[in-house]
């Protein structure tokens, strides 16, 4: 009795900091004019305060696109980056500039330079997750919705390299019968989603459609229906008229998905230890509802670039933005390494 109380007295006060949280944020927002963007893998809470929600393309486009000078952008750190590398004239914030990502850690400015530097000739494709300077030394920037037109315009006659993230280079290049030499990054959240106990989820349910995002490891891709974008995931959700889904992806996506199709069941993808809460991103939830409130008001922490560096890591994000909208690009012919 005594410990119900005290849960309901400490869900109350939750709940009522919670609605003190939504409150400042809707004056903050409305006092300096501000623009919240958040990915699909934050918390519930936090893509229902946000303007806009969506994946990692739709949020760079938007953060181009918006009107007012102040954006504060609820997700990872690299999807910050690449709105003020886009539309430098804004100021950027985040929730918390630890929010990092394993793709983006995983390819150290140095070592990305001496790859492309022993493959001049090559073009080099990188994925939206990694960090300004190895956007500032890559030909192009993908993201996992537009990586497969993208890549199909680089001309036939050039080898590719492809970077950070293996999985998503092996899918595409087996996707496209296009040979790439990959980067062998991984994202530390979606390489642990567990074949052979998919495969037994699978034979509990014959009627689930499976659904994948790229990141995943091929041995869990080759079981997924659709294999896409966080935003081709939901759209499947949505429109697919099958009452039962397999999803291997992050868990904030869970909450578009429930909202688009409260009648379907939504069964997330077993990893290998089902205790550990492993497929969440732990970058992602470094956002909280008190770090927005926080960065609105005081205006920080900023997302700053160099204006050098920013200039250059355009040129890839450019390409890319020009590609996905169907216009023709010009491609270097060989690498010359930039100073920064
Ligand atoms: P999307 O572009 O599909 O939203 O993916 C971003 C990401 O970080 C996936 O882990
Ligand atoms: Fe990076 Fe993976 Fe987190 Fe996406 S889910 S932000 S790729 S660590």
């Amino acid at each position: 009795m005594i410990f119900k109380s005290l849960s309901s007295a400490s869900e109350f006060a939750k709940s009522s900091g919670m609605l003190n949280s939504l409150a400042q944020i809707q004056r903050l927002k409305k006092e300096k004019n501000a623009v919240i963007l958040a990915h699909f893998y934050e918390d519930g809470d936090i893509q229902d305060v946000a303007d806009h929600v969506g994946d990692s393309y739709f949020l760079a486009k938007k953060g181009q696109e918006v009107e007012s000078q102040l954006i504060l952008l609820a997700g990872v750190v690299f999807m910050a980056e690449s709105v003020k590398i886009l539309n430098p004239q804004k100021k950027v914030l985040v929730p918390d500039l630890g929010a990092g990502c394993s793709l983006v850690s995983g390819a150290p400015y140095e070592k990305y330079l001496a790859w492309r530097l022993a493959h001049p000739e090559a073009i080099c494709a990188t994925y939206i997750n990694s960090s300004a300077e190895v956007k500032a030394i890559s030909d192009v920037i993908v993201t996992s919705s537009n990586a497969a037109k993208i890549v199909a315009a680089i001309p036939k006659d050039r080898p590719i390299l492809f970077g950070p993230d293996q999985h998503l280079g092996r899918w595409l290049s087996q996707k496209l019968q296009r040979p790439m030499t990959m980067w062998p990054g991984a994202c530390e959240v979606h390489v642990l989603f567990d074949a052979k106990r998919l495969a037994a989820l699978i034979e509990l349910h014959p009627d689930a459609v499976v659904i994948a995002h790229p990141e995943c490891d091929q041995l869990v891709l080759q079981f997924a229906h659709v294999v896409g974008s966080t935003s081709r995931l939901l759209e499947e959700v949505e429109k697919n008229p099958a009452k039962k889904f397999i999803v291997a992806t992050e868990t904030g996506i869970f909450h578009q998905m429930k909202k688009n199709r409260p009648d379907a069941e939504l069964i997330q993808a077993p990893v290998e230890d089902g205790t550990c809460g492993c497929n969440n991103c732990p970058y992602m939830k470094m956002n909280t509802l008190d770090k927005v409130v926080k960065a609105l008001g005081s205006e920080k922490p900023e997302v700053t670039i160099p204006e050098k560096l920013r200039k250059l890591a355009q040129v890839s994000l450019d390409r890319m933005m020009a590609i996905t909208n169907d216009q023709k690009v010009e491609w270097p012919e060989r690498f010359i390494s930039p100073t920064l």
